[in-house]
């Protein structure tokens, strides 16, 4: 699937926010998790700012998307600003309480948050945090565990049973990605475009 896709505008305030219209789907997790790297994978092509330096991303990135052959603009990405990384934990839990928050619990066009997890690393209490959050607003939300490549198949079998003893309860789908391989990458529009058509029914054709 070929897609088209083009970064429209970054605001920290939600005065700025872009006027909701196109069905959004919302990057989250700790810094460094690989937020921007799974949007240019999905996207095939480099929109957001990737780094090693742990929260790069400050303000929330819009982008927005279509599929080659449609006519119009289907969907937005939205990169959100990473959390929990001990030198920047302060300044970021600013930022959620002041902008990502609010965002979370009104945005009327958010059909679906991406709950992004390191699968290199066993669950950490941040995200557990992030998903506890999810439930709270009643947002409908996948669990992204990120890096799969760094994993043999063993160790990644292993990875996602303890993700699923941690968070099979909350029945959310689970979805091992790779932005290095594309491992995932169908799995993860499926349930995108899944979300974006429920929410206007006009706005997305199915699927071939
Ligand atoms: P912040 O914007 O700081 O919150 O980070 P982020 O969550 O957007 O992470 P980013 O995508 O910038 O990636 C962080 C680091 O992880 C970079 O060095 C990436 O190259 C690396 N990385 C991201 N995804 C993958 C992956 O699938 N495989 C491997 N091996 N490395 C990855
Ligand atoms: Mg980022």
């Amino acid at each position: 699937m070929r897609i088209l896709a083009r970064y429209l505008t970054s605001a920290s305030d939600p005065a700025r926010f872009p006027a909701p219209s196109l069905p959004e789907v919302a990057f989250l997790g700790r810094s460094n998790v690989g937020k921007s790297s799974v949007i240019n994978s999905l996207a095939g092509s480099k929109l957001a700012r990737t780094s090693s330096t742990p929260g790069r991303t400050r303000s929330i990135n819009f982008f927005e998307l279509r599929r080659a052959g449609q006519p119009k603009p289907e969907l937005m990405f939205v990169d959100l600003p990473g959390y929990g990384y001990a030198k920047v934990s302060r300044e970021i839990s600013d930022q959620w309480a002041s902008f990502v928050d609010p965002y979370l619990q009104q945005r009327s066009n958010l059909a679906l948050c991406l709950a992004l997890v390191d699968s290199n690393i066993p669950p950490q209490a941040s995200d557990r945090q992030l998903i506890d959050f999810l439930d709270s607003t009643r947002r409908s939300y996948v669990i992204v565990a990120t890096k799969s490549d760094r994993l043999s198949g063993n160790e990644l079998q292993r990875a996602l049973q303890a993700l699923r003893h941690e968070y099979g309860g909350t029945g959310a789908p689970i979805v091992p990605f790779s932005a290095r391989t594309g491992a995932g990458q169908d799995d993860l529009w499926k349930h995108i475009l899944g979300a974006c058509e429920k929410h206007q029914p006009a706005a997305i054709p199915r699927l071939g």
